[in-house]
């Protein structure tokens, strides 16, 4: 009796642990690493380098052009620092520190603004505080339009 019911528990065991298991566990480890970001409500933002001269961001107008609307944001980085840009409803443009207020942690973008992981302070489309504990809003640039495409006064 108890050779069989170890048998059976050694049966159970391998059959968790047989090879036809592991892939669907690791497609499904994957659809949710994938779905997370939808889910959690954060756009998928790729950072970019982007040159700075005379203390402005320089911004090519390929790179511009490809902001139509709110939800698509870049993550521009240069001189070790980082900011959100993104067309506005109005059709002008939000460049934003990517640096909560409350306590400097990155904070990530959503479709209609900004929020931060570390204590959950929100941010509107402006940089506005929306929900603490951050009390003050985003450090945000003026952006001027060239032929060249676009410069963030960042200084
Ligand atoms: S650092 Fe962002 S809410 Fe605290």
């Amino acid at each position: 009796m108890v050779a069989s019911g170890r048998g059976s528990t050694i049966r159970r065991q391998e059959h968790h642990e047989s090879d036809s298991d592991r892939p669907e566990i690791s497609r499904r480890a994957a659809l949710v690493a994938l779905a997370l970001p939808v889910l959690s409500g954060c756009l998928s933002v790729l950072p970019y380098d982007v040159k700075v001269s005379d203390g402005a961001l320089l911004v090519p107008r390929e790179m511009a052009d490809t902001l139509r609307g709110p939800t698509d944001v870049l993550e521009l980085r240069a001189e070790g620092r980082s900011f959100y840009l993104r067309r506005l409803p109005d059709g002008s443009f939000s460049a934003l520190s990517s640096l909560c207020t409350h306590r400097s942690c990155q904070i990530g973008a959503e479709a209609d603004g900004y929020v931060c992981p570390c204590h959950g302070s929100r941010y509107d489309l402006t940089g506005r505080v929306v929900d603490g504990p951050a009390e003050r809003p985003l450090p945000r640039y003026q952006v001027d339009t060239t032929s060249a495409g676009l410069r963030i006064i960042a200084g």
